[in-house]
C-alpha cells in the first residue's frame, strides 16, 4: 500500500494568493529580524527555477518563491495563453526545495481594472529580446518592481540565462534606488549544453535534437576567442550562424556580442564580452548567452592563450 500523500503545498509551505497576505507573512518575517529572499517566476519549474530556489534556501531565513504568468510581458501574438503551467507539480517542488512561502496571485491581484503604470528602463529594453518584443521588459520591470514591494526581500535570484533580464533590472534596482541585492545564479543545462526553459516542451523531437547547436555556438565562439585569437564580432557572428541554421529549420534572431553592463554592441571583441543569441526553432524561440573575458592588448591577441587583463 501506497503512503496517503499529503495535498499540494499544505505541509511546512505558506500559500498566498492576496497581495495583503503575504505582505503580512513578510512584514511578520522581518520584524523578527529574519532575511528574506524572493525568487521570482512564471511556474512550470524545472531545475533552472529549483537551482534558484534552493540558492535563496542557502543564503536566507526566510525563502518566498513567486508564480506569476505575467500578461504585461506577453506581446499580443505571443503565447500567454499556451504557456505551460502545473501549479500542483510546482507547489510540490518548490516546498522540497526549501521554499517557506509561494505568492501565487491571479491577474486581477496583481493588475485590477484601470491599472495603467509602467516601469519603463530606456533604450537597453528595445535591444537584442526587446527588439523582437516591444514592451517586453517594460512588462518585467513592472511585474517585478511590483513583486519587490509586495514581499520586500533583502535579496532576488535571477537566473544569467536571461542575462538581459538581469541587466535591466539591476539598473531599474539602482535607478529607482530599490533597496534589494540581485544574485544571479549560473544557467542549468541538459546534458547535452542545451539551457533548461519551460519553452523546451514545444520542440518536437528533431527539433530537439538539433536544438543544443545554440549552445555549441557559444562554445565555439568561447574557443575562437581565447584560442584562436578572434577579435571581429562580424566573422564570428557570421560563422556562429551558419553552425546553428546549417542544414537546421532554426531561424537565428540575433547573435550579439555586448557589453554585460550597458549591451552596447563591441566593434571589436574586448574586455567582458556577453555573446547571446535568439533562435526560433518550430514554436519554440530559444534565447542563450556566454560572458567571455576576452583578453585584451595586441600581443594576447597574436599570442591568443593570454588570461583576462581587463
Ligand atoms: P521564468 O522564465 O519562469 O524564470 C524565472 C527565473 O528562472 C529567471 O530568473 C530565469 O532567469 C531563471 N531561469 C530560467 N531558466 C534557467 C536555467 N536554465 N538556469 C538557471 N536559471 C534559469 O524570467 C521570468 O520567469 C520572468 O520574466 C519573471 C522574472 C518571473 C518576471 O515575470
Amino acid at each position: 500500500m501506497t503512503p496517503k500523500k499529503k495535498a499540494a503545498g499544505t505541509e511546512g509551505m505558506k500559500r498566498f494568493q492576496s497581495a495583503e497576505s503575504q505582505r503580512r507573512f513578510s512584514r511578520q518575517a522581518r520584524e523578527a529580524g529574519k532575511k528574506i529572499g524572493l525568487v521570482p517566476t512564471m511556474g512550470a519549474f524545472h531545475e533552472g527555477h529549483l537551482s534558484l530556489i534552493r540558492r535563496a534556501r542557502a543564503q536566507n531565513d526566510v525563502v518566498v518563491v513567486s508564480v506569476f504568468v505575467n500578461p504585461l510581458q506577453f506581446g499580443p501574438h505571443e503565447d500567454y495563453e499556451h504557456y505551460p503551467r502545473d501549479l500542483a507539480r510546482d507547489l510540490d517542488r518548490a516546498r522540497e526545495a526549501g521554499a517557506d512561502a509561494i505568492f501565487v496571485p491571479e491577474a486581477g491581484e496583481m493588475y485590477p481594472p484601470g491599472f495603467s503604470t509602467r516601469v519603463s528602463v530606456g533604450p537597453m529594453t528595445t535591444q537584442l529580446c526587446g527588439a523582437a518584443r516591444p514592451g517586453h521588459f517594460d512588462g518585467v520591470c513592472t511585474v517585478v518592481l511590483k513583486l519587490l514591494g509586495i514581499v520586500q526581500p533583502h535579496r532576488m535570484y535571477l537566473g544569467e540565462k536571461d542575462a538581459q533580464q538581469v541587466t535591466i533590472l539591476q539598473k531599474m534596482i539602482d535607478e529607482l534606488s530599490v533597496d534589494v541585492k540581485i544574485v544571479t545564479c549560473p544557467t542549468v543545462r541538459e546534458k547535452d549544453g542545451l539551457a533548461l526553459s519551460s519553452r523546451n516542451a514545444y520542440l518536437a523531437p528533431e527539433e530537439r535534437a538539433v536544438a543544443p547547436r545554440i549552445y555549441r555556438a557559444l562554445r565555439f565562439a568561447q574557443r575562437e576567442i581565447l584560442v584562436g585569437g578572434e577579435r571581429e564580432p562580424e566573422r564570428l557572428r557570421a560563422r556562429m550562424t551558419e553552425q546553428i541554421t546549417d542544414g537546421t529549420p532554426f531561424a537565428v534572431e540575433y547573435v550579439a556580442m555586448v557589453d554585460p553592463e550597458t549591451l552596447v554592441e563591441r566593434r571589436e571583441l574586448s574586455g567582458r564580452t556577453l555573446i547571446a543569441i535568439a533562435a526560433r526553432l518550430g514554436r519554440a524561440r530559444l534565447i542563450d548567452n556566454l560572458l567571455i573575458h576576452v583578453p585584451g592588448g595586441r600581443m594576447a591577441e597574436k599570442v591568443g592563450m593570454t588570461r583576462e587583463k581587463r
